[in-house]
């Protein structure tokens, strides 16, 4: 059992958890996540390792109610127990194989997408920690989702956030302020929703400005055995759970991955409506 030790509520509908899980803990790297179940009869859910205590022993998931599973997450509090978290999983980033003086001086944009914001939260801190010059996006619909941003602040040179709606930053989407900030980066990562992440990639090929995207495909066992995180990376069939999450953008088939990111959605919906849940997708 994997015991609860901190809960803050980040939005009406985001919420940051601190978990007991020290060998986790020990291991993990930016890029990675975990499988958690919530209760012993509870679905598994891929998570991202948000930050990481080796020192106590601590991780910290992000996690948005997006259905039952996550809202099970959600509502634990401190002192309750995930029944499982499987991790640390995925490749690590691949700025992790760069010798740490390499990366001094080198130029990162980060584009984050929602919840897309916890993703990214250990690679800037990663990266600024050992003197690359990092910048940030967040966009989101509107200010209530806009997520760690005096976090993200102590970890980036510049940030920027832009909202649809224009109720917080800039209005308009990710895309307009990449186009604005131009080439003058080594490289951009871009987390968030599949439909983001495909015009992030859309637009980074217009600026030819190389792209790592992070697949939030389906998962279940999460160790390349069910085949349902399957997507087509430069034509070839790959997991995202374990030759992932992390591919190249440009590689990236992106219409393929959307429409099996909604194989699901009757059922989800039904299981929704039983659980009194109601999502706008
Ligand atoms: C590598 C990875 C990292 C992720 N990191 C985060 C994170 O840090 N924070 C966060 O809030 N969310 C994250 N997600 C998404 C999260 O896993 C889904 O929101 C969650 O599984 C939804 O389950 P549900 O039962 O609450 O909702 P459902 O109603 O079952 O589904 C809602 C939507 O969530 C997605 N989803 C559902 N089941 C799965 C599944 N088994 N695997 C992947 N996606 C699913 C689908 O797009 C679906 O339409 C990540 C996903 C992946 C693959
Ligand atoms: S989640 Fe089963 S193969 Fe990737």
């Amino acid at each position: 059992m994997f015991k609860i030790v901190d809960k803050q509520q980040l939005t009406p509908l985001i919420y940051s958890l601190w978990v007991e899980a020290p060998r986790i803990a020990q291991s993990a790297k930016p890029g990675q996540f975990l499988i958690v179940r919530p209760s012993d009869n509870g679905e598994r859910v891929p998570l991202t390792i948000c930050d990481y205590n080796p020192d106590n022993g601590t991780v910290r998931i992000v996690v948005q109610i997006a259905g039952v599973s996550s809202n099970k997450i959600c509502n634990l509090n401190v002192g309750d127990c995930l029944t499982d978290v499987a991790g640390p999983l995925g490749k690590p980033s691949d700025f992790m194989e760069i010798p740490e003086e390499e990366l001094k001086g080198k130029r990162y944009l980060f584009v984050a997408g929602g919840v897309g914001a916890a993703p990214v939260y250990p690679q800037a801190k990663y990266l600024h920690e050992r003197g690359a010059k990092v910048d940030v996006i967040i966009g989101a619909r509107n200010k209530d989702l806009i997520i760690m941003e005096d976090e993200m602040r102590k970890v980036c040179s510049n940030l920027y956030i832009c909202t649809d709606d224009g109720s917080k930053g800039e209005k308009g989407v990710v895309t307009l302020l990449m186009e604005r900030l131009g080439n003058k980066y080594d490289m951009c990562v871009a987390i968030g929703p599949m439909i983001m992440m495909k015009f992030a990639t859309l637009m980074a090929k217009k600026l030819e400005l190389p792209i790592t995207v992070s697949l939030n495909t389906l998962m279940v066992d999460g160790t390349g055995m069910c085949g349902a995180c399957r997507v087509s990376v430069a034509g070839k069939t790959m997991f995202a759970c374990v030759d992932g999450p992390e591919f190249n953008g440009y590689d990236v088939d992106f219409d393929e991955a959307l429409r099996r990111q909604t194989l699901y959605r009757k059922e989800e919906q039904q299981a929704n409506a039983a659980a009194g849940l109601e999502f706008k997708r």
